[in-house]
This record gives C-alpha cells, structure tokens and sequence, in this order.
C-alpha cells in the first residue's frame, strides 16, 4: 500500500513539500489549506506534471480534513508570515491559534501519524502540537535543524569549492539567531573544517547562517525561504517513511537531554518509522553548552508567553 502524507497550509513551503514528495514517489500527497481553491488547483497541477516528470504519486487537495484521514505523516506548514505592525509576540499568538486547532483536526483524523511541524516560531509551535495532540514525543517534531545545517553546508562548499555532498555540518539549538553551529563537528570528507578554512572565515560562515533566513527575506521582502525548507521536511519524511536510521538534527522533546528539561529544541537525533527513535548526546565544550542554554532560554521565554 502506498503511504500518505498530509500536508497542511498549501502556501510556498507547504506545496514545495507536497512536489517534492510527489517527484520522488514518498507518498500520495494531500494539502489542506483555509484557502480551499489553491490547494485544489495547485495539486492538480502537480498531477499533471507527473506524466512529464514521470511520477505516479496522487496528489489531491481539499480544505476538509476528512481528506487527511490516515495519514503516515502531518507535515505542517500553515500559519501567517511576519507582517507590517506586527511584533513577533502576535505571530507567536496567532500561529499559535491556528496550530491548536490544526493539530486537534488532524489528530483526529489519524491518530498513528506523525506530526514534523514547520511553522514558526517553529521549536514553540512543535511543543504545542505535542501538548494538543497528546501524542508520544517520539511523533511530534520540528524541521530546522536540517535547513540551517544545509545553509551552513552550501556557504562551505562554495567556499572551498567543493561538492556539497562531501559537506557536513551540524548545527543545535532553536531555530533563531541564537541557534548553535557546531564548527568542530562539521566537516569535508572527514576532515574538519577547522583544517581548510581560516577562523574568520568559519566565524563569517557562523553569522551567515545565523541570519540566513532574514538575508532570503530580505530579497523576496514579501515572503521567506521555501526551496531549501521544503527539501529539510522532504528529507525527515524520507527518512521516516523509507524507515532509513538517518542522523539529522531536529527540535525534539528534550527530557533531562543535555541537562534541559520541557523544552524543544535541535539536537541530533536517529529518525526512522517510528520517529525520533533516539536522541544522540554528543559532548559540547562549556561554550557550546552555555550557547545552547542560552538558545533553550530564548524558547523557554517565547513559551511563557503561551503559559505552556
Ligand atoms: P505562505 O504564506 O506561503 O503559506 C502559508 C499557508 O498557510 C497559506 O496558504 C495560508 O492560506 C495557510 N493557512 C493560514 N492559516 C491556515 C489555517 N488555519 N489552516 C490551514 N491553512 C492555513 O507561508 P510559507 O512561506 O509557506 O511559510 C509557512 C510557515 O513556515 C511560516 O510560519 C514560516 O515562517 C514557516 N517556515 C519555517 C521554516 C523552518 O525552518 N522551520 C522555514 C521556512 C518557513
Ligand atoms: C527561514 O529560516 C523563515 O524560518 C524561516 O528561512
């Protein structure tokens, strides 16, 4: 039987998604969105692309979530953008609104899924789903890790002019300007980047990241990044459904991991079928500790706010 991903909010992320599971024949792919017609439409034009393409992955669209029912995967996308006026405390309260109500739907609808949450803020909005759907934290995670991994993974490449394939790097933390890049853990080939690039260099690489996804904004002024978060939540759905071990970092539930406690944050963790199968340790010198506090409590704050 084929699997069946749902994906809510059929905007820039949440279609980008849906092609790139349909292109690669994941699942059968569902949007849901409150805007009913661009989510009928669009996958219907993704239907049609699949005898170009040459993908036999349905995709269908709907604003009823009857439609989702028994789903593998949620991958959730919806929620409003930054705005003119409006300060992040709105965006936090008003996205945090709509995922109350989304999580609640689709856990009723498939009550065995697994929930990869991409909205921002996105370590906030993962917790919620966690607490609205009562789910076990195994199911319920949050892509970030990969994408800031995967930005800091081009700017090395192009750097060194060499393959992105052969570039690996890891980054923690919350998927804010505080998140953590662990430099000593990224790597060519093996070989540590600290051996190929200079320290200022590396620390420029470590900035870009940080702001890379205001430097999109800063370009498309009316939108933010879809190709590379769409590819991040693509990879975790993969990994998921092909049951592939991968290591990735993702905003898990921490619980006592790296001394923090109620809280989601990027830490590097096995994915497979079952979800988060086991969050992986790894040892961090006192400053990437204190960064990575210092990360947990800029979460810890934004979820005050929504008395979690
Ligand atoms: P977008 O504005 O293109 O799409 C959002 C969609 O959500 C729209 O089609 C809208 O109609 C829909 N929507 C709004 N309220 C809804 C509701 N109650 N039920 C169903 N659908 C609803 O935005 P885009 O660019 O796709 O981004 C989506 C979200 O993902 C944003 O919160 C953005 O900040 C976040 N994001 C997170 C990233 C990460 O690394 N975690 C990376 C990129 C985006
Ligand atoms: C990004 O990092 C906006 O979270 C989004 O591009």
């Amino acid at each position: 039987m084929k699997n069946k991903v749902s994906v809510i909010g059929g905007g820039n992320v949440g279609a980008t998604v849906a092609q790139y599971i349909a292109e690669m024949e994941l699942a059968d792919v569902v949007m849901v969105d409150i805007a009913e017609g661009l989510v009928k439409g669009k996958s219907l034009d993704l239907l049609e692309a699949g005898p170009v393409r040459g993908f036999d992955s349905i995709a269908s669209g709907s604003g009823d979530y009857a439609a989702t029912a028994d789903s593998d995967i949620i991958v959730i996308t919806a929620g409003l953008a930054r705005k003119p006026g409006m300060s992040r405390e709105d965006l936090l309260l008003k996205n945090s609104e709509i995922i109350k109500d989304i999580t609640a739907k689709v856990v009723k609808e498939s009550p065995d899924s697994i929930i990869i949450m991409v909205t921002n803020p996105l370590d906030i909005m993962t917790h919620l789903a966690l607490k609205v759907s009562g789910f076990n934290p195994k199911r319920v995670l949050g892509m970030a890790g990969v994408l800031d991994a995967a930005r800091f993974r081009a700017f090395v490449a192009r750097e060194l002019g060499v393959s992105v394939k052969d570039t690996q790097a890891l980054v923690l933390g919350g998927h804010g300007d505080s998140m953590v890049p662990l430099t000593r853990y990224c790597t060519v080939s093996g070989i540590p980047i600290t051996e190929l690039l200079p320290k200022e260099k590396i620390e420029a690489i470590v900035e870009r990241t940080r702001k890379a996804g205001g430097e999109i904004v800063s370009y498309l002024k009316t939108g933010s990044a879809y190709y590379s978060p769409a590819a991040s939540a693509t990879e975790m759905v993969k990994a998921i459904l092909k049951d592939t071990k991968r290591v990735m970092p993702c905003a898990v539930y921490l619980n006592g991991e790296y001394g923090l406690n109620d809280v989601y944050i990027g830490v590097p963790v096995i994915l497979g079928a079952e979800g988060v199968e086991k969050i992986l340790e790894v040892k961090l010198t006192e400053e990437e500790k204190t960064a990575l506090q210092t990360s947990s409590a800029d979460v810890k704050k934004n979820m005050e706010k929504l008395c979690l």
